[in-house]
C-alpha cells in the first residue's frame, strides 16, 4: 500500500503547513476554459477553494474512501459541489475532454513505478483537451536530507518514523499509531521523460509557487504541461 488510510485520521495536521500551493492552482484554474479535474484530490483542501473562486463544480478522483469522505463533508460546509469519484488515477477516464488536470501536495510520488506513472500521465494526456494544461508538484529530492532522517523520530506534524530505502528510491513514512504511507521520488528527467512518452509539452518549471525560476537549489518541481493543439490536428489528418 502507498497510501495506507490511517493517514486520512490526521491528515489536516499532515497538511497544515502546505498552503502556498493554494494560490498557484487557483490560478490556473482561472485560466481554465472548461472542466477543472484534481487528481488524488484527498480531502479537498485544494480543490474548496478552486470550486469557490471559479464557480465550477471540480471533478476529484482518489482511491481513498476516507479522504473521499472528508472532502465530501468540508465541501458541504464550505458550499461548494465537487463531483467526488472513488477510483485510481492510473485509471483516469473522463466523460468530457478537462481544460486543467492538477495533482498537488506530491501525490504522484505515490505511484511506485516507472510504468505506474506513464500510465497516469498516458490517461492524462487522453484526457485534456488539446491546448489543456496538466499540473503537479513533487519535490525534488535530496538524498542527503533522506540519509539524515532515516530512521529518525519526529514528533511534527504527527508522531512518525522515516526509513529510506536507497535500492527502491523509496521514502516509508510510518506513523506511531500504526500506518505506513510510502513515496518515491522522481529527478526531473524522469518527469520530463513521462511528459515525452506521453506527447505532452512543458510549458513551464518553476522553483516555487511564486513562480520562481527552476534552479539547481530548488527543492519543488512545479511543473505546468500542455496538450500540444497538433496532436488533434495529426490525428483528424489521419481519419
Ligand atoms: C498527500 S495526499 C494529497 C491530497 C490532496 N491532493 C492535497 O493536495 O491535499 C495524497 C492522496 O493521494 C491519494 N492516492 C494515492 N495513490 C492514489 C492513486 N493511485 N489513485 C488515486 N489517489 C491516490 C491518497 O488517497 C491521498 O488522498
Amino acid at each position: 500500500m502507498s497510501w495506507d488510510e490511517a493517514f486520512a485520521d490526521h491528515y489536516e495536521e499532515w497538511s497544515a503547513s502546505m498552503t502556498a500551493d493554494v494560490a498557484f492552482y487557483v490560478e490556473l484554474a482561472r485560466e481554465a476554459n472548461g472542466p477543472l479535474v484534481e487528481l488524488a484530490i484527498g480531502n479537498g483542501r485544494v480543490a474548496i477553494p478552486v470550486a469557490q473562486a471559479t464557480g465550477q463544480r471540480v471533478v476529484g478522483i482518489d482511491s481513498s474512501p476516507a479522504m473521499l469522505a472528508q472532502a465530501r463533508a468540508r465541501a458541504a460546509k464550505a458550499g461548494v459541489q465537487l463531483d467526488l469519484r472513488e477510483g485510481d488515477m492510473r485509471d483516469l477516464a473522463l466523460e468530457e475532454p478537462a481544460a486543467l488536470i492538477y495533482c498537488p501536495f506530491r501525490a504522484l510520488l505515490h505511484l511506485p513505478t516507472w510504468a505506474d506513472r506513464r500510465r497516469t500521465f498516458e490517461r492524462v494526456a487522453a484526457s485534456l483537451r488539446p491546448e489543456g494544461r496538466f499540473a503537479w508538484n513533487a519535490f525534488a529530492f535530496d538524498h542527503r536530507i533522506a540519509a539524515r532522517l532515516d530512521g529518525q523520530h519526529q514528533e511534527k506534524p504527527v508522531p512518525h518514523t522515516i526509513q529510506y530505502s536507497v535500492g527502491d528510491n523509496r521514502i516509508d513514512i510510518t506513523l506511531d499509531g500504526g500506518g505506513k504511507s510510502s513515496l518515491w521520488p522522481a529527478t526531473k528527467n524522469e518527469w520530463l521523460g513521462l511528459l515525452d512518452v506521453a506527447g505532452l509539452q512543458v510549458e513551464a518549471l518553476y522553483g516555487g509557487f511564486a513562480h520562481e525560476p527552476f534552479a539547481d537549489d530548488s527543492q519543488e518541481y512545479v511543473f505546468v504541461a500542455r496538450r500540444p493543439r497538433v496532436t488533434l490536428l495529426v490525428s483528424a489528418a489521419r481519419s
